[in-house]
């Protein structure tokens, strides 16, 4: 950082979203991913510690929230859309960190069911993808977003980064033990609208935060007219 950019810092109104969804079946039972919200836990407190005010969009996690942030739970991908588009216009910056559930049941029951009335075939119909639904609603904002594949994440990074409207897009191979999913460190590759591309070593989820919100930082500042 430079002393301009210490006496000068740039503050943002982050809008995170963390963790899995959930998709009920009935009651007691639903179908999800294994996101724990390490990484968006991560990036909301690394964030709102350089001073940004974050609200973090949560799915169900066992994670206690950051100092200094303001959560709000949701459950299924359709509550994340509809917090989403509740704060979007409160935000200059999204960061979809969510592993955001794709298909959801068609029926949901009311009561539980019995298994000996349940059909070994579960209809599912889509759920809407959040950052394709508000990305004629961006004015400005930077948009991240991630990938999560098994191999090498940038060919579906760089499609996911056009199709989605992103500014950056944080690609990881969640294939590998100490990288993606319930630990606390992530080796990603960083892929930018420009065509920029940045494969950072093992880091703590906490150290890739500090790479994306210092990214984060760098384009707001070249966006504000000097
Ligand atoms: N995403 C979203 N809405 C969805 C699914 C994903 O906004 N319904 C966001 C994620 O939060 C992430 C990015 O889109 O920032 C990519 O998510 P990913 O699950 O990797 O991609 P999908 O579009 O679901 O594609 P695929 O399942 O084919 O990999």
């Amino acid at each position: 950082m430079t002393p301009l950019e210490e006496v000068f810092p740039v503050i943002m109104r982050m809008l995170v979203t963390a963790g899995p969804t959930r998709e009920h079946i009935d009651p007691v039972r639903f179908i999800s991913n294994r996101s724990t919200g390490k990484m968006g836990f991560a990036i909301a407190q690394y964030a709102a510690a350089r001073g940004h005010a974050v609200t973090l969009i949560a799915g169900p996690v066992a994670l206690a929230t950051p100092p200094g942030v303001q959560r709000v739970d949701v459950v299924s991908a359709c509550d994340m859309l509809a917090a989403v588009e509740k704060y979007l216009s409160t935000c200059d910056a999204l960061v979809m960190c969510a592993a955001v559930a794709d298909w959801r049941p068609r029926q949901v029951s009311a009561g539980k069911l019995k298994k000996r009335n349940m059909s070994p075939v579960l209809e599912l119909e889509a759920n809407p993808d959040i950052l394709k639904t508000i990305r004629d609603r961006k004015n400005g904002r930077i948009f991240v977003g991630f990938a999560a594949e098994t191999g090498d994440p940038r060919p579906e990074g760089r499609r996911k980064l056009a199709e989605k409207g992103l500014d950056l897009l944080v690609a990881n191979d969640v294939a590998q033990p100490d990288a993606g999913f319930a630990v606390d460190t992530n080796r990603v590759t960083l892929l930018t609208a420009d065509g920029e591309e940045n494969a950072l070593p093992l880091l703590s989820k906490l150290e890739v935060a500090e790479q994306i919100v210092a990214w984060m930082e760098r384009t707001t500042r070249r966006a504000v007219p000097t």
